[in-house]
C-alpha cells in the first residue's frame, strides 16, 4: 500500500504546485481544495491511502462501473465535467474480483482535456498484462498516466512486500516523499537513495528477489507465467460451467473467476448467497485448493484467482473436480 501512498502524494504535490501551493512545506489546511475520482470498484487500499494524505475518504467522487467492475466512461466524463481546480483520478487495471481493466483510451482522452489533473492506474496485478503480447490490448493507454501502482509479490511470486510506484514526473515523486535529512548522506549523480523515494526512512532491500525473479524469467518467462495462469483460469471456468447449478459471473479476460453455487433445485438470492458459502467453506475443507469468498454485487461467490508460477493444467483439473465434489457433496445435505 505504501506505493499508492506515493503515487497519491506525487499528484498531490504536482496538481497543488500548478495550483500555487507548496503542500509539503504549507499542509493542506488553506490549499485549494483538490477533487479526488476513482472507480466504484476502486480498491480499498486507494481509499486509505486518501485517508493517510488528509484528502478524506468520504470526499471521493465515486464513478460508477459496469458489470464486470469496470469505470464507466461516459459517468467519469460526467463526473469531471462538474469540477473545477486540481483534480486526481484513480483508474483500475485488474479488478481483484472479476480481473476487468478500466478502459484506459477513453479515460485518458478524458483526463487530459483537463487543466490540472493527475491520472493514476491501479494495476496491482493488472499491469503484468503488459508483460505479454497475448494480454497487453487490456492496458492500451496505461502508457499515457502519470502513475502507476503494481505488486511483484502478486504475480511476480516473489515475498511480501514488494509494492511498486512508477511515476513519470520524478520531480513531482521526489518532492512528495524526500526526507532530506541534513546527516544523511546523499549519493550523488545518477544513484537514488531509496528513503527519498518512498513512505519508510528504512526498509530493506525488496528489489533484490525482484530483479532475481526478472533474471530468471526473463522477458519469455514472464510472458509465459502471466499466459499459462490466465489459461488455468480459463480451463477451471470450463470445467466448472456446466456443473449444476454453476454460474461463471465475470468475464474471464485475465487469472480470475468468480464462480456461485445455486443449490438443487433452485433458490432465491439469500439461498443461493448461502450455498455459494458452504460449498467455499466445503472446498476450504477438503485442502486440494484454496479458495476465497466474495461479495461482487450483491452476490456471494467464490474467487479463482491463479497467479502461482507453479501450478500446473494437473492441479487446475484436480482443483475442478474438488470443487465439483464438494459441491455435490454439499447438494446431497440439501433438501430439494
Ligand atoms: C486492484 C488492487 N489494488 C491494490 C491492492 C493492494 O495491494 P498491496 O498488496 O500492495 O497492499 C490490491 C491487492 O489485492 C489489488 O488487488
Amino acid at each position: 500500500m505504501g506505493e499508492v501512498l506515493a503515487n497519491a502524494g506525487a499528484g498531490r504535490h504536482r496538481v497543488l504546485e500548478r495550483a500555487g501551493w507548496n503542500v509539503e512545506e504549507d499542509g493542506l489546511t488553506g490549499a485549494p481544495p483538490i477533487a479526488v475520482v476513482v472507480g466504484d470498484e476502486a480498491h480499498v487500499t486507494i481509499h486509505v491511502s486518501l485517508q493517510m494524505l488528509g484528502l478524506g475518504r468520504n470526499r471521493v467522487h465515486r464513478v460508477a462501473a459496469d458489470e464486470q467492475g469496470r469505470m464507466r466512461a461516459d459517468a467519469l466524463r460526467e463526473t469531471l465535467a462538474g469540477l473545477e481546480g486540481p483534480v486526481l483520478v484513480s483508474a483500475q487495471s485488474g479488478n481483484v474480483n472479476t480481473g476487468a481493466f478500466d478502459p484506459l483510451p477513453e479515460i485518458v482522452d478524458t483526463v487530459r482535456a483537463l487543466p490540472n489533473a493527475w491520472l493514476h492506474v491501479d494495476g496491482a496485478f493488472g499491469l503484468w498484462a503488459a508483460a505479454t503480447p497475448s494480454f497487453r490490448h487490456l492496458v492500451a493507454g496505461v502508457a499515457d498516466a502519470d502513475s502507476w501502482t503494481t505488486d511483484a509479490h502478486k504475480w511476480l511470486n516473489v515475498p511480501y512486500d514488494s509494492g511498486i510506484a512508477i511515476v513519470r514526473d520524478a520531480a513531482a515523486h521526489h518532492a512528495a516523499m524526500t526526507l532530506g535529512a541534513a546527516y544523511y548522506v546523499e549519493t550523488q549523480g545518477g544513484e537514488r537513495d531509496p528513503y527519498n523515494w518512498v513512505a519508510e526512512s528504512s526498509r530493506r532491500a525488496r528489489g533484490f528477489p525482484i530483479y532475481a525473479a526478472l533474471r530468471e524469467l526473463g522477458r519469455d518467462g514472464l510472458a509465459a507465467m502471466i499466459d499459462r495462469c490466465c489459461a488455468l483460469a480459463r480451463r477451471m471456468a470450463d470445467g466448472l460451467r456446466d456443473a449444476p447449478g454453476v454460474t461463471i459471473l465475470n468475464d474471464v479476460v485475465l487469472n480470475q473467476v468468480l464462480v456461485r453455487f445455486e443449490p438443487p433445485g433452485g433458490g432465491d438470492a439469500a439461498a443461493t448467497d448461502a450455498f455459494t458459502r458452504e460449498v467455499i467453506a466445503a472446498i476450504q475443507a477438503d485442502g486440494t485448493c484454496w479458495l476465497g469468498g466474495t461479495t461482487w454485487h450483491g452476490m456471494a461467490a467464490m474467487r479463482i484467482s491463479v497467479s502461482n508460477w507453479s501450478t500446473t493444467e494437473a492441479d487446475a483439473d484436480l482443483s475442478v473436480a474438488a470443487i465439483r465434489r464438494c459441491r455435490d457433496v454439499v447438494a446431497s445435505g440439501v433438501a430439494v
